[in-house]
């Protein structure tokens, strides 16, 4: 054997061990989330070294907080994370269709496929399968359609009540807003501990007021006031301090302020929303002046409660206008409610944009985060399902998707058809994944899955989890969100091809970024 031939073969070997030990990192990060998937999905419980423990169901949860070295299990993660900030639900399933697609196509490769080949095809059956899904997509045309409470519950795994919140939320902020990308219907959740579930027009402003001892309840048809800034007098360098005039400019700076507090006062003003601190001068006239001020305020409250209220953001030195000009940046609601037990207060009413709240509530801090994460997922499939349309759940569309695949590669001529049947492959596997979850045989159901869909020729043929018996998706309300599953499609065969191109993994310089991918 020539020297060359050793080398080509030793090469070869190297780069089938990077694949290998990729399809074995990108699976392990499925394993971890493939028991929690479906309604019959278990929690997993991560425990650090100092023994502290999380209980999540939840696919983003677990992997953020696993310890996670591998490069390749990174970047899974990565993939799931933008999953979750696309679309906010999915994560578990695009988790388990890249590794899935990474397996199926690595023994492609192992088989002698061309990588180029092989991504291709993986790409094709992707936008087959997007094409797909929108042939058999139901569209939803107003807010009372029985599926988006469907959709909620299945999303919200089964809790009825956060999937009623969620709906009421949705119709409370409208069509118009869910269908505008620039709203988030999930950013409506909010949760707390020991309160009661609700879903108001409001925003909540979680934290406190500095002198909350000293205000009623609440205060009907308040005006509020925003400022973007620390409120206090101009500062003065010390050493100016010193000199008569500097003294003088710093008295006259502090009647200015003063002065500029009255303002506030005039002005009718009843919440005053800082987003930096106040000082002792400004808590002192606030109190002294029944006016409740609230400092530290996330950037977040702060622009809901503009756009609720009407009120805009102003820095200090927009106070030495004039009382005119300053009343023109208040806001106003039909009520403020100042929560002492929950320590927050509820701006009711704005006058200005309607705002849905909603608010979940349970008895432990673990239960308030969980059940704010279930929201969350259903909040976010609701948006998804009404700005998309819907498909049939249960991993139903997908075993059908994965059928019409293979025929496609079946016709396909060239290398290609491999990587069509990876993604036809992979697309069994949130099925078979929930299937065993639920105690059942995953290869009998899938079986019986596939040839009553075949028999029926309808795409939404599902398993009942509970009763084991076939049923229309449809009709017993097993529906998700079409972009959820489109973009879990996308986002997994894009991570997968960019795992299946790597040859070679390399140590990188230390001082060079994370994350940086040049082509
Ligand atoms: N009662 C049910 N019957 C049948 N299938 C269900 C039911 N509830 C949920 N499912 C299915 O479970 C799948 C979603 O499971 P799950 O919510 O655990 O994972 P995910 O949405 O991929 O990830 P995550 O919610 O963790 O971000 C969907 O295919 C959904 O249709
Ligand atoms: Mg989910």
């Amino acid at each position: 054997m020539s020297d060359h031939m050793l080398t080509g073969h030793h090469e070869a070997e190297e780069n089938f061990r990077t694949l290998l030990n990729n399809t074995t990192a990108a699976q392990a990060v499925s394993r971890v989330v493939e028991g929690t998937i479906g309604p019959k999905g278990l929690d997993v419980m991560l425990v650090d070294n100092l023994g502290r423990i999380a209980v999540s169901n939840d696919g983003l949860t677990i992997l953020k907080l696993m310890e996670a070295n591998h490069p390749v299990a990174r970047m899974i993660i990565s993939a799931v994370k933008s999953q979750q900030s696309e679309v906010g639900d999915g994560t578990t399933t695009t988790a388990i269709l890249a590794a899935a697609i990474i397996a199926e196509g690595s023994s492609c490769i192992f088989k002698g496929v061309p990588v180029s080949s092989l991504v291709q095809g993986i790409d094709k059956g992707i936008k087959e399968a997007i094409r797909l899904i929108d042939e058999v997509t139901v569209h939803i045309s107003s807010l009372d359609h029985k599926y988006l409470f469907d959709t909620a519950l299945i999303a919200g795994r089964g809790h009825e009540d956060i999937a009623g919140l969620v709906v009421d939320g949705a119709s409370l902020i409208g069509m118009e807003n869910l269908l505008n990308p620039g709203y988030k219907l999930v950013d409506a959740v909010v949760s707390c501990e020991a309160a009661a579930d609700r879903v108001f027009n409001g925003v909540i402003i979680k934290r406190e007021p500095i002198n909350m001892h000293i205000l009623p309840e609440f205060i009907s048809n308040p005006v509020i006031i925003v400022i973007n800034d620390a409120l206090g007098p101009g500062k003065i360098d010390n050493d100016a301090l010193k000199t008569d005039s500097g003294f003088k400019h710093y008295m006259q700076s502090r009647d200015l302020y003063e002065h500029n507090l009255q303002k506030i006062r005039d002005a009718g003003v009843n919440l005053v929303v800082v987003d930096r601190g106040i000082d002792d001068m400004a808590e002192e006239f606030f109190s002294r002046s029944g006016i409740a001020v609230v400092q530290r305020v996330s950037a977040r409250e702060i622009d809901d409660l503009c756009r609720h209220t009407g009120a805009q953001k102003l820095k200090r030195s927009t106070l030495d206008e004039n009382l005119d000009q300053v009343k023109q940046y208040t806001g106003c609601a039909e009520q403020i409610r100042f929560d002492k037990k929950h320590r927050q207060i509820l701006v009711h009413g704005g006058r200005s944009e309607s705002f849905a709240t909603i608010l979940v509530g349970a008895s432990t801090r673990e239960a308030v985060e969980e059940r704010e994460r279930i929201a969350q997922d259903a909040a976010a499939a609701v948006q998804a399902a009404v700005q998309d349309g819907i498909v049939a759940g249960g991993g139903t569309l997908e075993v059908w998707l994965a059928e019409r695949l293979q025929e496609l590669a079946d016709a396909e001529d060239g290398l290609s058809s491999y990587g069509i049947s990876s993604v036809s492959e992979a697309l069994k596997r949130p099925f078979l994944c929930m299937t065993a979850n639920a105690g059942l045989n995953p290869l009998k159901k899938l079986g019986e899955v596939l040839s009553s869909q075949k028999e029926t020729g309808s795409s939404s043929i599902s398993l009942d989890y509970s009763s084991e018996k076939l049923v229309d998706a449809f009709e017993k309300g097993i529906v998700d969100p079409a972009g959820v599953k489109i973009n879990a499609l996308k986002t997994a065969g894009e991570v997968a091809a960019s795992v299946l191109r790597i040859n070679m993994i390399i140590k990188m310089q230390a001082d060079k970024p994370d994350n940086t991918f040049i082509n």
